[in-house]
């Protein structure tokens, strides 16, 4: 090796950005990845009303977002009952399962990949949203602090008090593992690459894993092995159907979203994360209160992070971690071997080429969240890529004939 080749190995090198490391394939089950980046699920309540019927916008919106190595789909209601908020989509309708083959079709034209998180919210809900007007259902009759956002008389979105739900008897069990399974069914009817299982933020599978929802005294309830028996039938079914090199599990060890409380979570995730890896998923999944408490520049909770720590160590298989990342700290996790993944939510509503921006270090739009939840374009598909700043022409992406 002459000197001028180590001289400008030396200068890429010290050139190289900290964020290359991020831009390593990934082997992700059968799926080979271009990158690190994942898309976050995020909810974005505009489905097609009546029927929670994905729109042709949410094709233009996650076809826009293809470049990410993996798109995790929003949270998508397995059945009627499974639904908490107003104008969520689902994937229990023939109208849905259509719409989805569309979006998906769109993902893949663009060169994706995207799983369908399949969602059950549990008592997170309120009549307004179940099917005739019935109770939300539970594990334990426990009514959630906080408000469900529902559809009012005007059509407009508004928050109301929860209710008490109505605990599960033990006999229903079989038919809400029954209600994953169809959706998983069509899941891969709609064309999707993968599922994920919901198991986090203190919806349904959460509830029942973590003790402060779940009271039971059958064998759904007390010891950890009867609080994730839930979990581990709904994955088991949609080994069936899916295989598990393409199912993803996602909890939040130690959130605190919608009310949710463990006494011991510790041992609760430990022996879930342990457990899960026997199944051979293609990754688990984890949002943590650590990441983001991190990134606004507070001191991170230590019990927050260990249990990230704690998990890595026990889930022998792809670990991707969310909360809240910005470039550099997730840079360095992949680096130090923290997480083999990243997820990004906030930073893909804004930014349609995320990675590209991620690449070359140019800077974010910034997100609005005043247009999170509801409404059309505005907020939705209409954040602008680079190729547009560059004054390329965006690509019309909705199909004007797609109502
Ligand atoms: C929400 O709709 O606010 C939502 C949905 C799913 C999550 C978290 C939040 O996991």
């Amino acid at each position: 090796m002459n000197e001028t080749t180590t001289i400008s190995r030396t200068a890429r090198a010290a050139q190289a950005t900290d964020t290359d490391v991020l831009f390593a394939p990934y082997r992700l089950g059968p799926y080979t990845l271009r990158h690190r980046i994942v898309m976050a699920p995020l909810t974005r309540s505009r489905a097609r009303q009546p029927g929670n019927v994905p729109s042709s916008l949410a094709a233009c919106y996650y076809a826009q977002r293809a470049s990410a190595a993996l798109i995790v789909s929003e949270a998508t209601q397995v059945s009627m009952q499974g639904q908490g908020y107003a104008w969520t989509p689902g994937i229990h309708s023939r109208e849905q399962v259509e719409a989805w083959q569309r979006i998906i079709q769109a993902v893949h034209q663009a060169d994706g990949l995207i799983f369908n998180q399949l969602w059950h919210v549990g008592r997170i809900s309120h009549p307004a949203l179940q099917p005739d007007n019935m109770l939300p259902v539970a594990p334990s009759a426990i009514i959630p602090e906080g408000k469900a956002f529902i559809e009012n008389e005007r059509g407009e979105g508004e928050l109301v008090p929860f209710v008490r739900p109505r605990a599960l008897n033990i006999e229903e069990m079989p038919y809400i593992v029954a209600q994953y399974e169809r959706a998983a069914i069509n899941a891969r009817a709609a064309d999707f690459d993968g599922v994920e299982i919901h198991a986090a933020n203190g919806y349904l599978l959460d509830q029942f894993i973590e003790t402060g929802t779940n009271r039971r005294t059958d064998t759904y309830g007390g010891s950890v092995e009867n609080r994730t028996r839930l979990l581990f039938e709904v994955a088991e079914a949609l080994i069936r159907i899916w295989g598990p090199d393409r199912i993803g599990v996602r909890l939040s060890p130690m959130g605190k979203m919608n009310d949710i409380h463990d006494d011991q979570p510790e041992t609760t995730f430990g022996y879930i994360a342990e457990r899960l890896s026997d199944y051979h998923f293609a990754y688990l999944h984890i949002v943590n209160p650590a990441i983001e408490q991190m990134q606004s520049g507070k001191e991170p909770d230590p019990r927050a992070l260990r249990m990230v720590e704690t998990i890595r160590k026990k889930f022998k298989g792809t670990l991707i971690v969310a909360g809240g990342f910005e470039a550099d700290t997730a840079a360095r996790w992949i680096r130090e071997g923290k997480a083999d993944l990243i997820a990004f939510g906030r930073k893909f509503i804004a930014n349609p080429d995320l990675p590209e921006r991620l690449r070359i270090g140019s800077p974010f739009n910034a997100d609005d969240p005043t247009t999170y939840y509801g409404g059309g374009e505005k907020g939705y598909t209409d954040y602008p890529s680079l190729a547009q700043d560059r004054g390329e022409q965006p690509k019309a992406c909705v199909d004007q004939r797609w109502r």
